[in-house]
């Protein structure tokens, strides 16, 4: 894992073309807590070779400040995949944090981006790249778990609905949004997977993009399944869409102030009364309050919130 992002937030991550000098000078103004610059789906085949080079100096010229800082290659079924690497890593300087890979189908691409990434570590003297891992394909949520576990460099799990979509062959014509006809969630069981999965291996869990850009009102109410699950943040594909994901995964006002006081209830119990559960105003709480109750102040924590004047 890269020491600086490991635990940074990504409420909000945000694709960037790297074939767009435009987009990718406005990148680091847009609000987003994670950026990554693609070299993947977003980049035409003939533009491949020419976008690493607009990639490099975005991230060398640019003031990124805090945002989580990373490039997505292509996938190892391409033929772009290892100079991807070895270019972007070899001449971006320390602020590069991790690299992307999308459409993982097994642990083992996972462990062959690791050690290429060790040997260009150890060539160039730079520090420790990390590495998120996209599943979006049938394959790649069957071997979610030992995905996961594959690399210490691992920071995210990221689920693709767009690509899934078209593994499963479902017969849709937009990825990620919600399928009226559908009696339920139809993706209901791959968010649980990827999220217990990238848990388990203590990793941060995205879910991906909301491909209908102007609909942000659908953008929000879609938005709220993976927060509601537990997930970390979501993909933004466009400016507008950040505004909205950011909200949705920060804590609001009340929930953020309640759980501080769930903590200071909790210490008081434990630590001076010495009971392990314990009144708070109407319900009863205890250490599995008080871990759901530690993830609300780090994520609230995290966006910049403090305790609430009437807290
Ligand atoms: C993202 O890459 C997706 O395929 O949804
Ligand atoms: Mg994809």
């Amino acid at each position: 894992m890269s020491e600086r992002s490991r635990y940074l937030p990504r409420r909000t991550c945000l694709s960037i073309p790297g074939s767009s000098p435009k987009m990718l000078a406005k990148g680091p103004s847009l609000g987003a807590d994670m950026v990554f610059l693609d070299l993947e789906d977003s980049v035409a085949p003939l533009e491949k070779e020419a976008a690493r080079a607009n990639v490099v100096s975005a991230i060398n010229d640019n003031d990124w400040g805090d945002t989580v800082l990373c490039v997505r290659i292509n996938a190892w079924d391409t033929k772009w995949t290892y100079q991807d690497v070895i270019h972007i890593v070899e001449q971006s300087g320390e602020r590069l944090d991790e690299l992307m890979l999308p459409k993982v189908q097994r642990a083992s691409e996972v462990v062959a981006l690791d050690l290429l990434l060790t040997q260009i570590e150890a060539n160039t003297g730079r520090s420790r790249v990390g590495i998120e891992a996209q599943i979006e394909t049938t394959m790649g949520l069957i071997n979610v778990e030992e995905i996961c576990a594959a690399s210490p460099r691992l920071e995210t799990i990221i689920f693709g609905p767009a690509d899934f979509a078209a593994s499963m062959e479902m017969p849709v014509l937009t990825g990620g949004v919600q399928i009226p006809e559908y009696p339920g969630d139809h993706f209901h069981y791959v968010f649980s997977k990827i999220l217990m999965a990238g848990r388990a291996y203590g990793l941060q869990v995205i879910d991906g993009p909301f491909l209908k850009i102007r609909e942000l009102d659908a953008l929000r109410d879609y938005s709220m399944r993976t927060r509601i699950l537990g997930y970390d943040g979501k993909w933004a594909l466009h400016p507008d869409q950040v505004k909205v994901i950011n909200e949705v995964f920060t804590p609001t006002q009340e929930q953020f102030d309640k759980a501080l006081a769930i903590l200071d209830a909790y210490k008081q119990a434990t630590e001076t009364d010495r009971k392990g559960a314990v009144m708070f105003g109407d319900e009863m709480i205890d250490e599995a309050s008080r871990k759901m109750a530690v993830k609300f102040v780090t994520r609230g924590e995290r966006a910049g919130m403090t305790r609430g004047t009437e807290g």
